[in-house]
């Protein structure tokens, strides 16, 4: 899968793609993430890429051109262009494992106080991480990177993932591991008891109690 980041901040990504399973990811060929700066798209001879809203207000927004310039010579007929934003659907894990299947991904990162709204006709989706404001759409991206490329084939074990918390509607069930007992407190038994039938049915019903108690709008769907 190859991953277009459009975005004005190509340096915020560096820490975040240069560790563990990610990093991984992209160095077995699994994912191919490129930082592009849409500034140098931009046909303004100061290299401005945006500027005040008409109609007044606080703020600069992001400009269509150096976007649709950028997208125009990036775009094949196998990509899907996300833009992130506030007001977009939330994602979920299910979006993640959609995702999965696209060849090529174009993440465009928001910035400033916002964009020209004719930016939005150049995108599949519009996506909010959740219900609260970041500074600009380069957290998001960093998400949906992540929690793609994981799903991604033999970037984890499918093991690893299977299990997660939201497969099937569902939290995940508790685990631990050694001591047995860490300052009075115990595993469970069943846990010890060798009994995979017995173990498989506790992590199954202590999924559900925990899906109940803490997110009981899950068990709705
Ligand atoms: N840009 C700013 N806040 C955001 C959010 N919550 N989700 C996606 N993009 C954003």
């Amino acid at each position: 899968m190859r991953i277009d980041i459009l975005t004005l901040f190509p340096d915020m990504f560096n820490g975040v793609f240069e560790e563990s399973i990610i990093k991984r990811a992209i160095e077995s060929g699994k994912v191919n993430i490129n930082l592009i700066n849409f500034r140098d798209y931009t046909d303004d001879p100061h290299n401005k890429v945006d500027d005040t809203p008409f109609g007044g207000g606080a703020g600069m927004v992001l400009m269509c051109q150096p976007i649709y310039d950028c997208i125009e010579d990036i775009k094949t007929d196998d990509s899907i262009v996300v833009l992130l934003t506030p007001d977009g659907e939330v994602y979920k894990q299910e979006m993640a494992k959609k995702f999965t299947s696209a060849k090529h991904l174009i993440l465009i990162c928001g910035h400033y106080e916002g964009f020209d709204e004719r930016i939005r006709k150049l995108c599949d989706y519009e996506i909010s991480i959740g219900d609260y404001v970041l500074t600009g759409g380069e957290i998001p991206a960093m998400v949906l990177v992540d929690s793609i490329t994981r799903l991604l084939p033999g970037v984890i074990t499918e093991e690893s993932y299977i299990n997660d918390s939201f497969q099937d509607n569902l939290l995940d069930y508790p685990t631990y591991t050694k001591p047995r007992v860490f300052r009075d407190m115990e595993v469970p038994e069943v846990l010890v008891s060798g009994d995979h039938k017995k173990i498989d049915l506790w992590r199954k019903e202590e999924s559900i109690k925990r899906t109940k108690e803490r997110r009981p709008d899950l068990l709705e769907k």
